[in-house]
């Protein structure tokens, strides 16, 4: 007897998987999945207490305190914010309202994986438009542009690489992709960039200038609440609509809408994760470059590590993790050589760097 079988499409999909998995016992670092360093806002955890004589109601299908915290927080307009279980859920609605069996979705070749998987799951195909060097290449995706294109992905700041594209390339994009194509600006670490680098947006500004372009964001990273999925998107009216139409009704559940509005009042817990950011990040980069390995240049709250060869990147990598601390190998972004780290807590950042220091000297005596 056969199994059924699933669409063609997914039959080449390669899943998506984050290194969140067990380590052996005992104290774990967790650096592998770029979460907020500092743990969710104390304000966020008191609130999500609060709900529990209220379970048994179903939640908001649109929490309006919610769109108000974001909208008050960002100084956008509350009409044009949609929730969404992680932002995750968005890419996939994205890919599956605009994209027919066979259109094209143009994705970046060191970015983030959901996208590809998102796509191919849709039924469309998809289109890589290398990097320069680890930056995203707007020539590259405008050069990837074809009748068939439909939607475009780029993560800025770019998660693995780190690195950002300016507004100026951003804008450029826009003025040179067709109307009918969105541009998905995916900020999941807008929170992280310096708020004084004229030269980075997080695409907001633009939402509200083009019918065609959209901007994600995720409550899992400087907010610290990866555990609930809580994302939302910023979107012109009439793509909120289609997505709205076919998202869960209730895919925003009331423990993460109660945290996350509560969360994003909470600015003093943000700037005290922006102070942490700034400092424990060149200090980070500098040990890891005292021990040898090259630390490469990042914006946000994770950076890559380069390793002289494919071999010594998986020892490093099985190294930290009998130490209980998990990185995040780079092999499925095709990357080998590299690992990425995100920050953590102070004292998770002195045993990371001792860690490394260690691996060194190992590295050197085996040499
Ligand atoms: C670029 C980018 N977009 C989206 C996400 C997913 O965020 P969420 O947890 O809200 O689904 C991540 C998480 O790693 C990410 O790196």
């Amino acid at each position: 007897m056969s199994s059924p079988e699933p669409k063609r499409a997914i039959q080449s999909l390669v899943s998506y998987r984050p290194e969140v998995a067990a380590l052996p016992e005992g104290r774990i670092i967790r650096l592998s999945v770029n979460e907020g360093a500092l743990g969710p806002s104390p304000k966020a955890q008191e609130a999500l207490a609060s709900l529990g004589a209220e379970l048994h109601r179903y939640p908001q299908q649109i929490d309006r305190d919610l769109v108000t915290a974001i909208a008050e927080a960002e100084g956008l307009n509350p009409g044009m914010i949609l929730p969404s279980n992680g932002s995750d859920e968005l890419i996939g609605l994205l890919a599956t309202a605009y994209l027919e069996e066979g259109d094209e979705a143009i994705h970046t070749q060191y970015g983030f994986l959901v996208f590809p998987q998102a796509i191919r799951i849709a039924g469309g195909v998809p289109v890589v438009a290398d990097d320069d060097g680890l930056t995203v290449s707007v020539d590259n995706i405008l050069a990837s542009v074809t009748e068939k294109t439909r939607l475009i992905f780029v993560a800025n700041p770019n998660n693995p690489t780190g690195t950002m594209v300016p507004r100026d390339d951003i804008e450029r994009l826009i003025a040179q992709v067709p109307g009918h194509v969105i541009i998905v600006l995916d900020s999941a670490y807008a929170e992280y960039v310096d708020a004084d680098d004229a030269d980075y947006t997080n695409g907001a500004d633009l939402v509200e200038r083009h019918d065609n372009v959209v901007m994600l964001r995720t409550f899992s990273k400087i907010y610290g609440l990866g555990a609930l999925r809580l994302g939302w998107g910023y979107f012109p009216p009439a793509i909120l609509a289609v997505l709205a139409s076919i998202r869960g009704p209730f895919s925003v559940n009331s423990a993460a809408a109660t945290a996350g509005a509560a969360a994003m009042r909470d600015r003093a817990f943000i700037e005290q994760n922006l102070d942490h950011n700034k400092v424990w990040l060149p200090r980070m980069q500098e040990s890891i470059r005292q021990a040898g390995f090259e630390a490469l240049p990042s914006c946000v709250n994770f950076f890559l590590i380069r390793f002289s060869a494919d071999d010594e990147a998986a020892a490093a990598h099985d190294f930290m993790r009998m130490r209980g601390i998990l990185l995040r190998g780079m092999k499925p972004y095709g990357l080998p050589d590299c690992l990425r780290m995100s920050l953590g807590t102070e004292e998770e950042m002195e045993i990371t760097a001792a860690a490394f220091k260690d691996f060194s000297s190992q590295r050197r005596q085996a040499s």
